[in-house]
């Protein structure tokens, strides 16, 4: 190369020289961090005009210099600190009216100051930047970075200052065909700094990055390796787990690169156990903390296992935007709600698609246990034989894996989404998949891929790309694109490989609230059908491993305009914008339930309350309870306990309905022979009446009837003396103590004392009474302060306290006596 154009390109590269880009740094929870989150100075450049010049040449004034008039007669036509502020970690689009459809260049510009230490490095890091990020420090280029959804680092020592740092970052997102993802997407193309934004510290050689899992197929032996960077490469590594009394050490090369490899005796993770150890990476010169879990994840067959076990993988697929508040995700918070919903509705296993979500939820997903797929996104049509495009994906696929190769909690790389079938195609991804392999030996590869009929009825998974890979991701659409939902009864599937096959995306839209009959589109009666028909097909193909149903939130899309209906959403949310939970959501949990041996799902309380809600709302529009009560607890009350109805949808409900609309409620179910205690809305309680304790069971209905027909119905009577009562029930406890036996039999007619004790309040317009046959649960012990008494314990047996349940009605409404009937002693 001639010296001139040699000594030009230097020149031109000088301040990149200056700045360089070294490889990502891990974990850097890890590490000494400064937080430069927060407002950041903004110019909002749709012409770029802070970069180039009227010639379109890149300008060497641009806004990266952050130049400020020294005289009345400079000419400086933009100003940082008298712009517009804009916070990171955010979207731009969600942050303001006008720029919600923007789609082009904004700079940030963040000052801050900086004590220079000896011997440390620093780093500028940023967890993403949507979608091409020029950056600068102090006016001087420090590096660029492609792609939206994965971080990158630049080193700042040699640049940086003590006083007077202004970081300034030119943040692009306008599409590209050459990019990945490229031109069309169904997500809003978000942009921004989207991500936190940290400066961090080191030591002049340091632990850059580590692999620590278990080897490939073993759950006793970790195998893996530690990088240093810096000028003293070759030291003595230690891999510390104090837990389980591990410490190796090793010696790296002059590369700073050492193998590892040890046997280990460890508690494996699994959402079961999401068991994660504190694992220290010593050098001599650094060291390096984290917590990381330990299992194995291979396929043998058609099955999946985990830790050597077969599993099924029950998921949902989530995009990274954040629950009712809208725009990117990017917090902790954001990722606990969207992770505890999807425990919610049964799942152990999340798609995050299309593209590498927050660290956060991935560090989440390990602690709660979730199995995670996380994606590229090489999504739809992308320039297949564009060699820069290429090395793009190639560069997120490094740099996703970088960032996540110890989280336990990832068992799945997916490639691809819906990309066409083709030779160039699969001579791209194949690439992928290789390049994945070399990154990591440990993990299974996959990408959702399309399927086609061979005939009206049988559905073939047969994509080339499936030879490549370990599992099979499948969309359809069937009932929704393709046809109506029974359409899926009709469907057989076939796959050409012996792979297991995960359902990645199934679904349809329905906004929230939109109801009518099973085959109105839109309407969360038509998706909750399709979700029906989708489950019965689902179980009859022979090699399904999963299923991540599409999706588990209404997302923003560009591509969605259709007025009060999309309004820019994707409507095909389980749960809506808004946080609230389609009758779809409930039809998948029941089966995650069943796939989960009928373990009760986690978090039934917003499901509770969600319940209630509509329950009054159908109940309040339709003036005639009896019609509803069927329906709901037919139809969606076993996706409730019992205990939870009682606990809590009907306090819910009660508080919203009038008196007259409560006794007219209790009496429809009555009349439909089985009662539903409603006694949870007692108010108010008894002060003091804590040492009795609530008991429901159901009534036969003849007592039942008997009871609240009379009572209830003719409305009120004043119930003047308590105390007078107080005795009363008092005078009960001691007959249901001579009950007891019979009360053990769980046979109440037959117990003559009790009945003849009864009677007394039959005439009582007052009195209702329950009793519960069931196991006292958490919310028993804690409401009626019974601590003492183990949860589970079972009642009726001779050496636990019998409860009982009073329900006194006056104009306030109801209250509750509680009555325990203390074990039996002698
Ligand atoms: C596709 C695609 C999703 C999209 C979904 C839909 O299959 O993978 O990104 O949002 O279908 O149409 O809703």
């Amino acid at each position: 190369m001639k010296p001139l154009v040699l000594f030009l390109l230097l020149l031109a590269l000088a301040p990149c020289v200056r700045a360089q880009k070294t490889d990502l740094i891990a974990n850097t929870d890890g590490r000494k961090t400064t937080s430069l989150n927060g407002a950041w100075q903004t110019i909002v450049d749709p012409y770029e005009s802070g970069y180039y010049n009227y010639r379109y040449q890149p300008s060497d004034s641009g806004y990266f210099k952050n130049a400020k008039p020294k005289s009345k007669t400079d000419l400086i036509e933009y100003d940082f600190d008298s712009s517009r502020p804009l916070k990171v970690p955010g979207d731009w689009n969600t942050q303001s009216d006008q720029l919600f459809f923007y789609e082009g260049t904004i700079w940030y510009k963040k000052s801050f100051p900086y004590q220079r230490k000896p011997n440390t490095r620093l780093f500028v890091y940023f967890g993403a930047a949507n979608y091409f990020a020029d950056v600068y420090l102090n006016g001087e280029k420090i590096g660029q970075h492609e792609g939206g959804f994965t971080p990158f680092n630049f080193e700042i020592t040699k640049l940086v200052r003590d006083t007077g740092n202004f970081l300034v970052v030119k943040v692009d997102n306008k599409r590209r065909r050459d990019a990945v993802p490229t031109l069309m997407t169904d997500w809003w193309n978000y942009g921004g700094l989207t991500r936190d934004v940290k400066l961090v510290e080191t030591p002049a050689t340091f632990v850059n990055d580590y692999s620590i899992q278990l080897q490939k197929g073993s759950q006793d032996r970790i195998a893996g390796w530690v990088k240093l960077t810096g000028d003293k490469p070759t030291q003595r590594i230690t891999i510390r787990i104090p837990e389980a009394g591990i410490s190796k050490s090793f010696a790296t090369d002059g590369h700073g690169f050492a193998k590892i490899d040890f046997s280990a005796d460890l508690r494996l993770w699994s959402p079961e156990n999401p068991k994660l150890y504190d694992v220290i990476v010593e050098a001599e010169t650094d060291q390096v903390r984290d917590q990381i879990g330990f299992r194995s994840i291979e396929t043998r067959g058609t099955d999946i296992l985990l830790n050597g076990k077969p599993i099924f993988l029950r998921g949902v697929c989530i995009h990274e935007e954040a629950p009712i508040r809208g725009g990117r995700a990017y917090s902790r918070e954001d990722a606990r709600m969207l992770l505890s919903w999807a425990k919610e509705l049964g799942a152990n296993f999340v798609r995050l698609a299309h593209y590498p979500h927050n660290e956060f939820i991935v560090r989440e997903a390990d602690r709660m246990g979730i199995m995670v797929w996380s994606e590229i996104p090489v999504y739809w049509t992308i320039l297949w034989e564009n060699p820069a495009t290429l090395e793009n994906a190639r560069n997120q696929l490094s740099e996703m894996i970088t960032r996540d190769r110890n989280r336990a909690a990832i068992v799945i790389w997916s490639v691809a989404n819906e990309t066409p079938v083709g030779e160039p195609r699969l001579a791209f991804l194949k690439n992928l998949i290789s390049h994945a392999r070399s990154l990591d030996p440990t993990r299974l590869l996959s990408a959702a891929m399309e399927r086609h009929y061979v005939n009206d009825t049988t559905q073939m998974i047969d994509d080339p790309l499936g030879e490549f890979l370990d599992v099979l991701g499948c969309n359809e659409y069937v009932g929704w694109y393709d046809g109506l939902p029974e359409k899926a009864d009709r469907l057989e599937w076939k796959s050409k490989y012996e792979k297991p096959v995960v359902m990645s995306e199934f679904g349809g839209d329905a906004l929230y609230g939109h109801h009518g009959d099973a085959s109105t589109r839109w309407t969360e009666e038509y998706q909750e059908s399709i979700y029906r028909h989708q489950i019965a097909m689902l179980k009859r193909i022979p090699f399904l491993r999963g299923t991540s149903p599409w999706i588990l939130t209404d997302f923003r899309s560009p591509r969605r305009p259709l007025p009060k209906i999309q309004d820019y959403w994707n409507r095909k949310g389980l749960i809506s914008s808004g946080g609230q939970k389609k009758k779809a959501f409930y039809v998948m949990q029941r089966w995650y339930r069943e796939l989960q041996n009928n373990t009760p799902a986690i978090g039934e309380d917003e499901q509770v309350k969600e319940f209630a809600k509509q329950f009054v709302t159908r109940l309040m529009s339709t003036r005639d309870v009896r019609p509803l009560i069927p329906e709901f607890f037919l139809n969606d009350f076993t996706a409730l306990s019992k205990h939870d109805f009682y606990q809590k949808v009907a306090p819910e409900v009660y508080a919203k309905l009038s008196r007259d609309e409560r006794v007219r409620l209790f009496v429809a179910q009555e009349n439909l022979g089985y009662m539903i205690t409603l006694d949870v809305m007692m108010e108010p309680e008894i002060p003091g009446e804590r040492a009795f304790l609530p008991f429901q069971r159901i009534l036969p209905a003849g007592v039942a009837r008997r009871l609240s027909q009379s009572h209830l119905v003719e409305g009120t009577a004043k119930f003047t003396n308590r105390a007078e009562l107080l005795k009363e029930l008092r005078d009960l406890e001691q007959s249901l103590v001579a009950a007891r036996p019979i009360l053990q039999r769980k046979n109440l007619e037959q117990s003559p004392t009790f009945l003849s004790k009864l009677k007394k309040f039959e005439h009582d317009p007052h009195v209702g009474y329950r009793v519960r046959s069931s196991v006292i649960d958490d919310d028993d012990k804690r409401e009626f302060g019974l601590a003492r008494l183990a949860t589970g314990q079972k009642l009726f047996s001779i050496d636990t306290p019998l409860l009982i349940e009073l329900i006194v009605v006056n104009d306030g409404g109801h209250f509750r006596i509680l009555m325990l009937l203390p074990a039996d002693s002698d």
